[in-house]
């Protein structure tokens, strides 16, 4: 792969401390919707949805995303983080947080002081980590849209962080309830800003290298990210009430990278790594569904929220992650195999690492979890199939990545 600066990469065993709780949570989140089904479906506000949609937002999403960063950042935008020692403890720290806030959102006398911790601990994390990537990025050399992009998304984690754990104080009784707006603008920030906003500058570049598209122009990226950082504004406005800001307002820099992603991978001169490309193009028709599901009446009385949360964080969001997780997971094993192997002798291609079939397997898993959770948001009771399937799909993935680590390890 040109323009990978390997040599610079972290050990690969911290990324993937990151990638393997990632995974881990990703089992934990199907087992919870496996346990408690239609309580999961049945409202957005209901204890059992939060703690849901934080175990995907944070424990999924958040630690892939975090681990992703710190092989991205100094192999492919020349951006070394500083700090080494940091990540190691900031790892412990954010899962405790994750840890402490889930059982903060049921309605226990120890929720103050569990909301206390948690708002701690991840603000703590989010506020280390924000600092470091920019400071990265500051010194770094790799292209300039792409770090104005990545640095875009992380300023959008302390963000939410901070939003998340003023909604929090309201619901644990430390503040004066919040408006609806606020939690709509929170959920904007974390999955628009942070989430889909460093997908889709890490995507700028991956797409071209690892899918074979053409590089999308640089005057476009930046002007998605104006479009992003001009709906987020209007959300605040809107939850500060200057404005009648609709919430869907974010979907709209959401719709056009899923366009973005369909239509470069439509006009690719090349076709490569085709699982990938599956589990992209499905997360691209996933969160064009999502913008859909906001504006469209839909059939059997299901609420838009819960359309739009499915779609996004249920459906397309671990889609993109499911495939780029088992791609950095093949680099990992790569680089430590490269490192354990004498000079002179050759070593498996990174495509071997981890076999295409692997990665089908664990595709169809989430497609199958995908259908089954689009039908539970008509019949709730498929809820719990929902779940037993999600749970399948990460226990795929981690066996994957297992096998592809312990290969690289000699095992
Ligand atoms: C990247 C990180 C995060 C993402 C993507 C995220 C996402 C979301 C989403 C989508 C919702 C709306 C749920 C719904 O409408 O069904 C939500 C609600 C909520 N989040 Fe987060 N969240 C994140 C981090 C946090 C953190 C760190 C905290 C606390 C410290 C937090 C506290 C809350 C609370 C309390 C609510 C419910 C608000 C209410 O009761 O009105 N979130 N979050």
């Amino acid at each position: 792969m040109s323009g990978l600066a390997f040599s610079a990469a972290p050990a690969p065993a911290l990324p993937l401390r990151f990638l393997a709780t990632a995974v881990a949570w990703g089992v934990l989140s199907g087992l919870w919707l496996a346990w408690h089904g239609g309580l999961v479906l049945a409202s957005r506000w209901s204890p059992h949805a939060l703690v849901m949609v934080h175990m995907l937002a944070l424990g999924l999403l958040g630690n892939a995303m975090l681990g992703s960063l710190l092989q991205f950042l100094p192999v492919a935008a020349g951006s070394p983080l500083p700090w080494p020692r940091v990540y190691v403890p900031m790892h412990a720290a954010f899962n405790l947080g994750i840890g402490c806030l889930l059982p903060a959102f049921m309605p226990w006398p120890a929720a103050r002081l569990l909301a206390l911790a948690a708002t701690l601990l991840l603000g703590a994390c989010a506020v280390l980590s924000a600092a470091a990537v920019m400071l990265a990025l500051r010194r770094g050399s790799g292209a300039r849209v792409l770090r104005e992009g990545i640095g875009l998304a992380v300023a959008a984690l302390p963000a939410t962080v901070l939003l998340g754990g003023l909604l929090l104080a309201a619901r644990t009784g430390w503040l004066h309830p919040r408006t609806a707006s606020w939690t709509d603008l929170h959920a904007m920030t974390g999955l628009a800003g942070w989430c889909v906003g460093l997908l889709a500058a890490v995507g700028a570049v991956t797409l071209p290298m690892l899918q074979g598209t053409r590089t999308p122009p640089p005057w476009l990226l930046r002007a998605w990210m104006l479009l992003l950082v001009a709906c987020l504004a209007a959300g605040l406005a809107g939850a500060r009430q200057w404005l009648r800001a609709s919430p869907g307002l974010a979907l709209l820099p959401v719709a056009l990278f899923a366009t973005g992603v369909l239509v470069l991978q439509w006009r690719s001169p090349h076709v490569r790594n085709r699982p990938l490309r599956l589990a992209w193009c499905f997360a691209a028709l996933a969160l064009l569904a999502a913008a859909a599901a906001a504006l469209l009446p839909l059939p059997g009385g299901i609420r838009p929220a819960l359309a739009v949360g499915v779609l996004v964080l249920g459906i397309g969001l671990p889609a993109t992650l499911l495939g780029m997780l088992l791609q950095v997971a093949s680099f990992l094993a790569w680089i430590e195999l490269r490192q354990r192997t004498p000079r002179g002798q050759r070593i498996p291609g990174v495509g071997q690492l981890v076999p295409a079939a692997a990665m089908y397997r664990a595709l169809g898993l989430h497609l199958a979890a995908s259908g089954l959770l689009l039908a539970a948001m008509a019949w709730p009771p498929l809820g719990h199939a929902a779940g037993l399937v999600m749970a399948a799909t990460w226990t795929a993935a981690a066996c994957t990545l297992a096998a592809s680590w312990r290969h690289a390890r000699g095992g």
